[in-house]
């Protein structure tokens, strides 16, 4: 079969698999491979087990793979015999030297884009798929035209939007596609071939096209704007525990004026994932950078709410267990940052398991789908440690169950048999707002929700 377009991804991540396995499924004229520096993830992706769990995504990448979905670790040659080029490498805060903590570090991304540059024997579209600073194009548009061998480069911005958990949805119906070009008529016409590739399932009122520099600025914002929603009602919530005032019930009256809209306002132990706070730090160094110091503190501010929010679930739970937690038993629900994920990157269940060690807690940490990573990221981390996949079994003999993951299945549980199960009095507490309290307490719980009031026997 003769394909019309050749894509390539660099980085088969979270963002790269799913994305290019959605491309392979709607563009059957499309060849798309997907190369990694990573060896075992490639292998993953071309197993019946793959690297990361999505609802959706087995099937997605079943239809299609072998047909034309290719995993590879032959980087060079995906180069060269590719005509589009999605770049999908991790950009992490930067971990050293200026900007430590808070800048983006682009050593992968600029790894790629010299790799490009070497292994290219003929003209490109690449196109920014990472998560990356404004004007970050500029400085990949100058290392890729520097050679003057009559082969061109055209770099676009086509930021994801996907949420974990929901990506393959996501990615079948995005809210929108942007695509960021230079409005040179090369950049053009490089930007209309990336819009028929989308054009191929997403309605044409979806996809927005826009100057490269707002397209990527756009991408952090997106992010930054969530977030901010998530620590407003979270800094609600710690006033509606002083208040005797309930968060749901505030944030549903709130959600309700169409001007604000319902999402993203549940109070929780605070969000997580590898991208938030990542894109957060990042617009704030940028700001910073650009002498705006008064903007930087606003952004800055919308992380430094989630870390208090983390400690706050800490804090409750110590002063509502007679202010020591040593030697007791705590169960975690939930180790995922969010539910219908495996992913902890940036989960606040890291930051919480950690305090309870520090108390001196015993912990046993449960997830439907996450102990593997739970292990990895609590590893050499000092004090007692268990892990139990069965949240029944996981709680037995605990003082407390601390619930950190939305999962659906916690939600129905047969409680009177935990309880029976659990050093008295037992305490649940809620960090994800889903659970009956009422029905938990009647059974005999002290039960501890976010920004509600406690119910409790004392
Ligand atoms: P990830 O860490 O899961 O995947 C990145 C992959 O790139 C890794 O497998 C790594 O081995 C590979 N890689 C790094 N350098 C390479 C190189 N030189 N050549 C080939 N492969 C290389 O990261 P991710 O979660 O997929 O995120 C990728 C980007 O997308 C980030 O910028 C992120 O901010 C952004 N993003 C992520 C999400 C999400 O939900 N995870 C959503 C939207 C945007
Ligand atoms: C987020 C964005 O939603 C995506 O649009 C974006 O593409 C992605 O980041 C990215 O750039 O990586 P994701 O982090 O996968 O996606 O998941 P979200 O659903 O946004 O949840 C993030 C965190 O916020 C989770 O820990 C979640 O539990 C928490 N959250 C979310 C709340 O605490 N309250 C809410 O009301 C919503």
């Amino acid at each position: 079969m003769t394909f019309e377009k050749r894509i390539l991804c660099i980085g088969a991540g979270y963002v790269g698999g799913p994305t290019m396995a959605m491309i392979a499924s709607q563009c059957p004229r499309c060849r798309v491979t997907v190369v990694d520096i990573n060896p075992e993830r490639i292998a993953a992706w071309n197993s019946d087990n793959l690297p990361i769990y999505e609802p959706g995504l087995d099937e997605l990448v079943r239809a299609t793979r072998g047909k034309n979905l290719f995993f590879s670790t032959e980087i060079e040659r995906g180069i060269r015999e590719n005509d589009i080029i999605f770049v999908s490498v991790n950009t992490p805060t930067k971990s050293f030297g200026l900007g430590a903590g808070m800048a983006a570090d682009l050593q992968y991304w600029e790894k790629t884009a010299r790799q490009i540059l070497e292994f290219s024997e003929s003209s490109k579209i690449v196109i920014e798929k990472s998560t990356l600073p404004v004007k970050t194009a500029l400085a990949m548009e100058r290392i890729l035209n520097c050679r003057e061998n009559g082969i061109c480069f055209d770099v676009l911005s086509n930021p994801e939007f996907l949420a974990e958990g929901t990506a393959v949805r996501d990615l079948k119906h995005p809210d929108r596609i942007l695509i960021g070009s230079r409005e040179t008529e090369d950049g053009l016409k490089a930007r209309q071939t990336l819009v028929d590739i989308y054009a191929s399932w997403v309605p044409k009122e979806r996809i927005l096209t826009s100057n490269i520099w707002s397209s990527e600025l756009s991408k952090l914002v997106s992010n930054a704007f969530l977030a901010q929603r998530i620590s407003s009602i979270n800094a609600i919530s710690a006033l509606c525990e002083k208040a005797e005032a309930d968060v749901a019930e505030v944030s549903r009256a709130v959600g309700m004026d169409s001007r604000i809209g319902p999402k993203f306002l549940n109070a929780s132990i605070g969000f997580g994932g590898s991208c938030f706070r990542k894109d957060i730090l990042n617009l704030v160094y940028l700001c910073r950078n650009y002498g705006l110091d008064a903007v930087a503190d606003y952004w800055e501010s919308v992380v430094k709410i989630n870390d208090y929010q983390q400690e706050r679930f800490i804090r409750n739970m110590l002063g509502a267990m007679f202010n020591t937690l040593a030697g007791k038993k705590i169960c975690l629900w939930g180790f995922a940052f969010k539910a219908n994920t495996g992913d902890t990157r940036e989960s606040p269940a890291i930051f919480i398991a950690r305090r309870l060690l520090e108390e001196q807690a015993e912990i046993v940490v449960s997830d439907p789908k996450a102990l593997k990573n739970a292990r990895t990221d609590l590893k050499g981390v000092e004090g007692q440690i268990r892990y139990i996949e069965d949240p029944l079994q996981a709680a037995e003999g605990c003082h407390a169950i601390a619930l950190l993951t939305e999962w659906d299945l916690y939600r129905n549980l047969d409680f009177p048999k935990i309880f029976d199960s659990m050093a008295k009095p037992a305490f649940i507490f809620d960090g994800r707002n889903i659970l009956d309290h009422r029905r938990c307490f009647d059974i005999g719980f002290n039960v501890y929700p976010v920004g509600k009031p406690p119910l409790t026997h004392f």
